[in-house]
């Protein structure tokens, strides 16, 4: 018998960073939903023997360390379900694009988890909220993939976020293929050496109340004032750890000198934000996909909706 389950990406435009426990984040965030970027996760029951991992048809290999995880928390997904399973899982985009696949995988890899389980047990699978408090646990930012468009995430409170903001696509500028030196998980821990971090927590806070608001007003220009003032102020965290560490490449501070410019020569420009990566994601209203990526010919550029 066979379960599969598959899961969006999404992108934090105010970010978790700096957690307690088992991914407690320290401070609220708020993301998009990129539902073009998804992971797939299959779960086949066996007869017997440890459970296993292996990539789906076409994926790439996890790294061993990422492979432990994903098992590790299988196991805890399973408790008491008896039998052996193999899992296989893989993503719908490119894993050496930089993109943080765990949001996806984790999120996939607990609706997969708990469709079989209920499955197996005779019992319904548990609402989302639930699903997103259990897959929190796993991966952190895996819980906001449960709510789309749009999911905001303040202590144990996963779900959707009113928005009147127009439909937005994210062109995500893939300027370096590098695997991330420093994990998001490290960095979760290093942030908190930085002498920034003694105010992190209100700084966020603050940005998640003016962003429900810019949101749920449709301002746009907010929207992006404020995605623009939280990347660099979860950079600087990073750039100011004991020790420092650093994402950005050269094609990174390229996009971004870009962007700064075409908002000061349109008064209107893309929403702006960068994850544990030295890749450059635009949210741009979708109706105007066709401009920017003209403007973006030069660079490779990978694209979702919400
Ligand atoms: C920079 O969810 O990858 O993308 O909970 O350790 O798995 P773990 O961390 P993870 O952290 C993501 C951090 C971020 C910002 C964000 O998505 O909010």
């Amino acid at each position: 018998m066979t379960w599969t389950a598959s899961a969006p990406s999404n992108i934090a435009l105010i970010k978790y960073m700096g957690k307690e426990g088992a991914n407690q984040s320290v401070n609220p965030s708020l993301s998009m939903t990129l539902s073009a970027f998804r992971s797939t996760v299959e779960i086949e029951r066996r007869k017997e023997g440890p459970d296993q991992w292996q990539p789906l048809p076409g994926s790439s290999p996890l790294r061993a360390e990422s492979t432990a995880r994903f098992l590790e928390f299988f196991q805890k997904l399973k408790g008491e379900v008896p039998g052996s399973f193999l899992l296989r899982s893989g993503n719908n985009f490119p894993s050496d694009a930089g993109l943080a696949s765990s949001a996806s995988s984790f999120a996939a890899l607990t609706l997969a988890a708990h469709t079989a389980f209920a499955d197996i047990r005779g019992l319904p699978i548990p609402p989302a909220e639930e699903l997103a408090r259990i897959s929190r646990s796993g991966s952190g930012s895996s819980c906001r993939s449960f709510f789309s468009p749009w999911c905001a995430w303040e202590g144990d409170k996963i779900g959707p976020l009113p928005s009147r903001l127009p439909d937005l696509v994210d062109l995500v500028v893939v300027v370096d293929h590098a695997h991330k030196k420093v994990s998001s998980s490290e960095a979760h821990r290093r942030v908190r050496t930085s002498p920034l971090f003694a105010d992190r927590v209100p700084r966020a806070q603050q940005r998640m109340q003016a962003m429900r608001q810019a949101l749920a007003s449709g301002d746009y220009r907010a929207t992006a004032e404020i995605s623009w003032a939280e990347l660099w102020d979860m950079h600087s965290l990073f750039h100011t750890s004991t020790p420092p560490f650093f994402y950005f490449a050269p094609g990174t501070l390229a996009v971004l000198r870009w962007a700064e410019d075409f908002w000061e020569k349109h008064g209107h420009g893309p929403i702006t934000t960068i994850d544990a990566g030295p890749n450059v994601h635009l949210l741009v209203p979708a109706e105007e996909t066709a401009r920017f990526r003209a403007e973006l010919k030069d660079f490779q550029i990978l694209e979702s909706g919400a």
